[in-house]
């Protein structure tokens, strides 16, 4: 078979661009819509995944088609067809043509609005073209559903039409885009996708019942003993500080003395943010709620001291899905571990060489999920005149932690495939110096 078009018929390039196009946005439409409707989970992040890059590869397919369309023009219509069904052929030909470049244009902006990953089969990451934007996320998404189905209409009218030429006409116009030697195969895949899906979903829908009614009948064995007291809303004492790491922690005494200056955060200009990866992209999230106790001189180190409380349920991480699912149980469990807890017990300045030497390491104890670590945080710190007699402190740190470490992700969220274990947090704190009260 010829490489090249020629006045009657589709060369082997065409034909391939046209049956892998075919292919690849059938099972994309139907992918689209099976895994919009899915719970959040590692499988439904999976087939994200691969709908994307698909769909990026249709992208490419179109571009590549279009250039090959312009080198080897292709046959003109047959005599035998009627003038109507030349100019219907002709709108349904660029209404798909406006399909397959809308639906992933439309899917890579939407990612890229959103600020989600949106990988090429994991070898490279399309660029972000637009910064994150709410209102243009949501708009394209409809735009990306109205596409879709306007893309189905086209597509079915496509075909309609290709049967009614091989079927009742008994033209080529099917065979000549080898649609007779094409159409078994690419049915049978076809039914294949559709199948190994709903095939998937129903063995996870049984495992996720079995699992349902075990965990009935472990609470009904458990329905009359005493409910377990593990709500954590306290930071870990110091006595149990001292036991998570062999440290002496500070005594609490001399803090409400007013011998170290007491630091009160400023909220609005200060964050808690953190980066993490999904399918090996960075996403940036926040905790918008927190608050402090800090007695801070870089005089008397030794005497200094933090604590941070975290409250977890006002986690951000710049998705809806993803926040409920932050707040579930099988990562922070917020219903039972309200609040994090930054614990610093020493300080160190850093010896830079510098004439600033603004550079310090906390040490101290991070507690997640009730689970306390020891950890070092390394810090700088500018102080700033306030006016008046106060003063402003600016802290900027960064730590890096393993979110396995604390537990957070459990059952299938465990694997690091999806969501990476490393997560870095970036602390950003600006305090004003006050005076100390006793309580
Ligand atoms: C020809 C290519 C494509 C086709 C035919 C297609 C089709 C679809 C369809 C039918 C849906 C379901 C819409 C709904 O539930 O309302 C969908 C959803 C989605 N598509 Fe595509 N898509 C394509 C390309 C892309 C690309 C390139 C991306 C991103 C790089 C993408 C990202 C998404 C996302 C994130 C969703 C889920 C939206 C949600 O959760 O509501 N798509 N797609």
């Amino acid at each position: 078979m010829k490489i090249k078009n020629d006045d009657k018929d589709f060369g082997l390039i065409a034909r391939g661009f046209h049956w892998t196009s075919a292919l690849i946005v059938l099972a994309l439409l139907s992918l689209g819509f099976y895994m919009a409707g899915l719970e959040y989970s590692p499988f439904k992040l999976q087939l994200y995944f691969w709908h994307k890059s698909f769909g990026i590869l249709v992208l490419m397919l179109v571009v590549l088609r279009f250039g090959w369309r312009i080198y080897s023009e292709a046959p003109e219509p047959l005599n035998s067809h009627e003038k109507w069904e030349k100019v219907l052929s002709n709108i349904v030909h660029v209404l798909l043509y406006l399909g397959l470049i809308l639906m992933p244009l439309s899917g890579w902006l939407m990612s890229s609005a959103g600020d989600f990953p949106a990988s090429f089969f994991g070898l490279f990451d399309m660029p972000d073209v637009v910064s994150k934007d709410e209102a243009l996320f949501t708009f394209l998404r409809k735009v990306h559903t109205l596409a879709a189905y306007a893309l189905i209409v086209a597509v079915g009218l496509h075909a309609l039409g290709a049967i009614k030429h091989h079927l009742i006409d008994k033209d080529e116009t099917l065979t000549r885009m080898g649609g007779h030697t094409i159409i078994i195969p690419a049915a049978l895949i076809l039914l294949a996708i559709p199948a190994y899906l709903a095939g998937k979903h129903i063995v996870a829908d049984l495992l996720l019942k079995e699992h349902e009614h075990e965990e009935e009948q472990v609470e009904e064995q458990h329905a009359h003993e005493e409910p377990e007291a593990i709500i954590i809303i306290k930071p870990p004492s110091d006595d149990l500080l001292q036991g998570a790491s062999g440290n002496t922690p500070q005594s609490v005494s001399k803090y409400n003395s007013g011998e170290i200056p007491y630091w009160s955060i400023v909220p609005s200009e200060s964050h808690i943010k953190f980066e993490a990866t999904q399918y090996a992209e960075a996403f940036e999230g926040r905790f918008e709620e927190f608050s402090g106790d800090i007695y801070f001189d870089p005089n008397n180190l030794e005497q200094s001291r933090a604590d941070i409380t975290i409250d977890i349920a006002s986690i951000k991480t710049g998705s809806d899905d993803r926040d409920v699912q932050a707040k579930g149980s099988e990562w922070f469990d917020t219903t039972k571990f309200t609040s994090a807890f930054f614990q610093a017990r020493s300080f160190e300045r850093v010896d830079s060489g510098k004439a600033e030497a603004n550079r310090f390491i906390a040490k101290g104890y991070l507690t997640i999920r009730g689970k306390t670590i020891p950890v070092t945080l390394p810090f700088t710190l500018d102080f700033e005149s306030a006016g008046d007699d106060s003063e402003m402190a600016v802290m900027e740190g960064t730590l890096s932690l393993n979110r396995l470490d604390f537990g957070i992700g459990q059952g299938e969220w465990k694997s690091t495939d999806t969501i990476g274990n490393a997560v870095k947090i970036m602390i950003s704190v600006r305090a004003g110096k006050a005076i100390a009260t006793s309580e």
